[in-house]
C-alpha cells in the first residue's frame, strides 16, 4: 500500500522520476487539462468503485478539445491506467488525478504536436473542518477562449490569487463572482444555496465548471422531491441561505459563515443535512442512484 503513486506515460514510476522539460508546452503555456476522481473501496467485493468515471472522462476529453491538446490515449486505456494506479494504492478510498498535457506544438495543428499523460494517485481522506468560513474575493473572474468549463491547469492560475486572499483572511474558502457580479463558484467546489426545500445553484452560463458532484446532488435533490433552480445568483443571496459546497475532493461541505455573517439560520439546514447524508450513502453504494454513478475500476 502506497501513500502516493505516479503513473507517467505508460507505467507507474517512482514519484521523483516523473519529469518534464521546461520547454514542453506543459511548462511554457500551462498546456494541460485534468480531472480529480474518487474511487471508493468496496471491502466485500475487494475492489475500487469509481464515482462518475464516465462523466469525468467525458469532461477530460471535452477539456482537451477546448484547450486543443491532443488526447494521448483512448478512454479504455485511461481507465486501464487508472486501475493500475488504484491497485498500487491498495485497499482504501482513493483520489486519482489524470492529466493530459501538450509536450510539443503550440496548437494541435502543429506538425510536431504531441500529447502525453500522467496520473497522480493518493489515498482519499477528506478533512472535515470544525467551522467553515468563506469570503467573497475582491477579484472577479473573466472567461477567456478556454473559459471555466474546461478543467485546464492554465485557468487554475487564477486560484493562486484567491488562495492568497484566503490565507490573509484566515478562512477555509474563497468564493468568486463573474464579470457581471454574479456568484460563480468556490476554490475547488460548486456553490449550492439551500432554502427550506429549495436548492439553488449558479447556472452554467454564469461561468462555472459544470461540477459533477453538483450534478449528482441535484439528482438526489430532485429524487427527494426538493425544488431545484439553476440560475444567476446574486451576492446577497449568499447571506440569506444555507450555503453548501460540492466537489469531488470536499464531498458536500456546509458553510457556517460568508463574509463574517453567520449563515444557516435560514431554513435550509435540514435539507442540507439530508443531501449530505444521501451523498455519503451513494458513495458507498447505498442509495438507489448509486447504480448509475458507481462502477468497478479494473
Ligand atoms: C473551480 C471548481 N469548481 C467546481 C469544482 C467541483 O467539480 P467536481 O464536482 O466535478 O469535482 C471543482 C473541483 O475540482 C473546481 O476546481
Amino acid at each position: 500500500m502506497s501513500d502516493r503513486v505516479m503513473w507517467f506515460n505508460g507505467a507507474c514510476v517512482p514519484w521523483e522520476d516523473a519529469r518534464v522539460h521546461v520547454w514542453d508546452e506543459l511548462a511554457l503555456r500551462g498546456a494541460n487539462v485534468f480531472e480529480g476522481i474518487t474511487a471508493f473501496w468496496n471491502a466485500d467485493e475487494q475492489r475500487h468503485e469509481v464515482l462518475a468515471g464516465d462523466a469525468h472522462l467525458d469532461r477530460l476529453y471535452d477539456s482537451a478539445r477546448v484547450a486543443d491538446i491532443p488526447a494521448p490515449m483512448t478512454r479504455a486505456e485511461v481507465f486501464g491506467a487508472l486501475a493500475e494506479v488504484a491497485s498500487q494504492l491498495g485497499g482504501s478510498d482513493i483520489y486519482v488525478r489524470p492529466t493530459f498535457y501538450a509536450k510539443r506544438g503550440r496548437s494541435a495543428l502543429a506538425p510536431d504536436s504531441e500529447g502525453a499523460m500522467y496520473i497522480g494517485g493518493f489515498p482519499f481522506r477528506p478533512s472535515v473542518p470544525q467551522a467553515v468560513r468563506a469570503i467573497v474575493s475582491s477579484h472577479r473572474r473573466f472567461g477567456g477562449p478556454i473559459g471555466p468549463h474546461a478543467k485546464s491547469g492554465g485557468s487554475y492560475l487564477d486560484f493562486r490569487v484567491f488562495e492568497r486572499e484566503r490565507v490573509e483572511h484566515e478562512v477555509e474558502h474563497v468564493f468568486f463572482l463573474n464579470d457581471r457580479g454574479h456568484v460563480a463558484e468556490a476554490d475547488g467546489a460548486a456553490i449550492l444555496l439551500v432554502r427550506d426545500r429549495r436548492v439553488i445553484t449558479p447556472s452554467v452560463d454564469t461561468g462555472v465548471l459544470d461540477s459533477i458532484t453538483k450534478r449528482i446532488v441535484l439528482d438526489l435533490a430532485r429524487g427527494l422531491g426538493y425544488e431545484v433552480e439553476e440560475r444567476p445568483v446574486l451576492r446577497d443571496e449568499l447571506y440569506r441561505a444555507q450555503v453548501v459546497l460540492a466537489g469531488t475532493l470536499l464531498g458536500l461541505r456546509t458553510v457556517h459563515s460568508v463574509d463574517g455573517r453567520t449563515v444557516g439560520d435560514t431554513g435550509g439546514a435540514e435539507t442540507a443535512a439530508t443531501l449530505a447524508a444521501e451523498y455519503g450513502r451513494l458513495c458507498r453504494g447505498e442509495n438507489p442512484l448509486a447504480s448509475a454513478c458507481l462502477a468497478p475500476l479494473r
